[in-house]
């Protein structure tokens, strides 16, 4: 069987169970990243799949990754949560990685959620910052449309030029003033493959490159969804931030203890955002992109 009919086949077996098993399609899909998992215990959940229940989603093998695949409102708002995701440095190919995202986008998903950890190379970001996406750097050396191209689900050359949406950039912004945050900014993420984390070379080439933060997560998802048109808003805890003149250990038990610290003010945030969005009540899509497009 050919690359593209065996992903093709996966997919589609993907969808069709799921489409069968969801009550409705929400139309938003919210991805917890590490440490960051508690919010779908806030949702009224009508359906609750463990991923290693859904044909052909790949295994987590990371611990602080739950792996649930829930639908139901949260605070009032329909929603599909994947509580959990997977990661090109446990051996997946970037393809894999987002292979939830492309079956939730052909089930009519059309917006996407994302949540991580990353490490802070901007020094005038604090840690304990929630950082909104305003660009990306795919250093991955792999890209998840690699490969044949499914003409029905995506263009063969995807245009990036407006990566996430400024109205949910925007939105995003006004929600966290609503909640009193002050430490949400926008910046550019990087994705690193690791599992080696960054060396001080690595981390002053990687500010020299523009990058604000740096993670191994969520750029295959996004590219992916944006592939399939469906709107990303992106949103980093930085739990770290790295100086390469004076580097110090980076733990995983920091990384999620950091993580775990600013998790209520997320989920305010996030919760917020859904109630914006599920009032329509998106008064800035007509917002200057500037406004947008500035650290702090
Ligand atoms: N580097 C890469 N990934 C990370 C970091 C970091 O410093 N912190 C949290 N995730």
């Amino acid at each position: 069987m050919t690359e593209k009919n065996d992903y093709l086949k996966k997919v589609e077996e993907c969808v069709i169970f799921l489409r069968d098993r969801l009550p409705s399609i929400p139309s938003i899909v919210i991805q917890l990243g590490t440490g960051l998992g508690d919010l779908a215990e806030q949702v009224q959940a009508s359906l609750i799949l463990s991923y290693g229940d859904i044909p052909n989603f790949p295994a987590s093998t990371v611990s602080s990754h739950q792996g649930n695949l829930i639908v139901g409102h949260l605070h009032g708002t329909p929603v599909i949560i994947l509580q959990g995701r997977f990661h090109c440095y446990e051996g997946y190919s970037s393809k894999e990685v987002a292979f939830p995202i492309r079956v939730l986008s052909l089930l009519g998903v059309h917006t996407l959620i994302l949540t991580n950890a990353a490490g802070g190379l901007n020094p005038a970001i604090a840690p304990g910052s929630i950082m909104i996406f305003r660009d990306h750097l795919n250093l991955l050396g792999d890209n998840p449309l690699r490969g044949p191209n499914v003409e029905a689900w995506g263009p063969r050359f995807p245009d990036f030029s407006v990566p996430y949406a400024p109205a949910l950039i925007a939105l995003a912004q006004e929600s966290a003033q609503a909640c009193k945050l002050d430490k949400v900014i926008t910046g550019v993420y990087a994705c690193i493959p690791g599992p080696s984390l960054e060396t001080p070379a690595e981390t002053r080439w990687l500010r020299a490159c523009g990058a604000d933060a740096v993670g191994m997560s969520s750029i295959p998802e996004i590219i992916v969804a944006r592939h399939a048109g469906m709107d990303v808003l992106a949103l980093s805890v930085i739990s770290n931030v790295n100086d390469p003149d004076q580097m110090q250990p980076i733990l995983l038990e920091e990384i999620i203890a950091a993580a775990m610290a600013v998790q209520p003010q997320l989920e305010h945030l996030i919760v917020e955002i859904l109630r914006r969005i599920h009032a329509g009540n998106n008064s800035t899509t007509s917002l200057d992109d500037n406004a947008a497009n500035s650290i702090c």
